[in-house]
């Protein structure tokens, strides 16, 4: 059989009915949604890839596990199970689990702000990470390479850093004026793209030499480290449990949203390498905020599952099936024409929509238009990263203006077929053949932070 694409290394134990509602519904839920993706039942919803997050499907084996949970609220047997798994990965000292990244991130970041006027550097923060940097006092900056900006010519790292941008800004401002440098593993916002190991390792040298402390934004760091194995010279034979190791040990402090690449529905971890002294005030600070130390916002069997689910993520096979899905609809689209970020990463494909409708303005958001136009097309839910969730300037006021403007299609992780994709694909085809006559989105109701969650939408006339 021609292996083109992997085929799935697991088999289909337990199934959820999904429906499709017919076209004149999908009109009706759309425009009672206020056009927004995110205000969707997901019952209206027939393939939904908004999101890999919390998404995917557990194995039998992290079922299993969540039976034998420990649920005591001090000192629980699963907290040890986790920790014991944690350190095995990352080979740090200190490991606090929390309820998602995002608590993480909430405990962590205002720990290393240390006066008014502090920066964060990163490849690219995420949405909750840049709020949490912004609530805290803080001012984020990115210095994405270059290349991920070019979505068509191949780059097989365009996650990574801009050495050169990054060094240039610590001297700009003060090296004690930066709070940490946070690598984001794959690097979300720019379309799921790995950063090489050599770039994480140069990022993390001049993290050293300032003394600054490095921290792995991790969500999606086992599927960084398949993209490393096959693609970067040197890495071929090492195994993805080697190659993970060799990330954290350049690293400090890992943050993760165990949502993604510890294939549960909800975690997080705080991993810290040897800082006793961070690992304490996170301590203190994660009680109010998460819960004691041993639990941090899970319950017992949550970290059974995610015990399990974090070595299961680094299993070779699972990744390569879990890579070429997102190949494969990749691939489908760009026979078709349509522009995607190429090569496809690690957990979706993002469309070019800046490319696809030249026609609508950024500030009518043409990744949100496009989203609204597929699922009128097919029932599909996807997500816009462009313009629209970058938010307005603080200070001006105005909108901010994404370099580019992106529809991301996020593929849960072991959940749809490749005949779920290959529906994906015709319903965006069709799409894509009438992009001429889609219309931008104005806000009527525009949400004053994080607006593309509740904001309500009118389309152009
Ligand atoms: N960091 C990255 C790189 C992320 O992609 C996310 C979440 C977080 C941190 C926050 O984690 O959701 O568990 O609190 N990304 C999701 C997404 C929501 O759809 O990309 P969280």
């Amino acid at each position: 059989m021609n292996k083109k694409y992997a085929v799935p290394p697991f088999k289909i134990k337990m199934v959820e009915p999904i429906h499709q509602i017919s076209r004149k519904e999908r009109e009706q839920r759309l425009s009672d949604a206020g056009y927004n993706q995110f205000a969707l039942r997901s019952e209206d919803v027939f393939i939904d890839l908004l999101t890999d997050s919390g998404t995917g499907a557990m194995s039998h084996f992290q079922w299993a596990a969540m039976m034998i949970g420990d649920e005591a609220y001090a000192g629980s047997r699963s907290f040890f199970r986790l920790e014991s798994v944690v350190k095995s990965i990352t080979g740090y000292n200190y490991v606090m689990p929390v309820h998602q990244g995002r608590g993480a991130e909430k405990v962590v970041i205002p720990q290393f702000i240390k006066r008014p006027g502090m920066i964060f550097i990163s490849n690219m923060h995420f949405d909750t990470t840049r709020a949490h940097v912004e609530l805290a006092g803080a001012k984020a900056v990115d210095v994405a390479c270059k290349e991920c900006l070019d979505t068509t010519t191949y780059y097989p790292f365009k996650g990574n850093f801009d050495l050169e941008r990054l060094e240039h800004t610590i001297k700009t401002v003060g090296s004690e004026n930066v709070a940490g440098i946070i690598l984001t593993v794959t690097n979300n916002a720019v379309g799921g793209q790995p950063v090489s190991m050599d770039n994480i390792r140069r990022t993390c040298e001049i993290a050293k030499k300032y003394h600054i402390p490095a921290i792995i934004d991790g969500a999606r760091y086992a599927e960084n480290s398949y993209f490393i194995k096959i693609r970067e010279e040197g890495y071929e034979k090492k195994t993805i449990h080697e190659i993970a190791r060799e990330m954290f040990d350049y690293a400090d402090v890992l943050l993760m949203s165990s949502k993604k690449d510890g294939l549960v529905n909800i975690g997080g971890l705080i991993a810290i390498k040897n800082d006793t002294d961070l690992f304490r005030k996170c301590q203190t600070y994660i009680v109010p905020m998460e819960g004691f130390p041993t639990y941090g916002g899970l319950a017992g069997r949550d970290m059974d599952a995610l015990a399990v689910g974090l070595e299961e993520a680094l299993e070779e096979d699972y990744l390569e099936h879990r890579i070429d899905e997102v190949r494969y609809l990749g691939d489908k689209l760009r026979e078709a024409g349509v522009p995607i970020q190429y090569p496809t990463g690690g957990h979706a494909v993002f469309v070019d929509c800046g490319k696809m409708c030249p026609q609508i303005p950024f500030d009518q958001f043409p990744a949100a238009a496009v989203a609204n136009e597929l699922y009128l097309e097919g029932g599909v839910r996807s997500v816009e990263i462009g313009s629209l969730l970058m938010g307005r300037d603080p200070e001006t006021g105005l909108n901010r203006q994404s370099d580019m403007e992106l529809l991301r299609l996020t593929i849960p992780r072991r959940t749809y077929t490749f005949q779920h994709l290959d529906f994906v694909a015709e319903s965006l085809i069709h799409v894509y053949l009438r992009r001429n006559q889609i219309k931008g989105l104005k806000f009527s109701y525009e949400s004053p932070v994080l607006r593309h969650f509740t904001s309500r939408f009118t389309p152009m006339p």
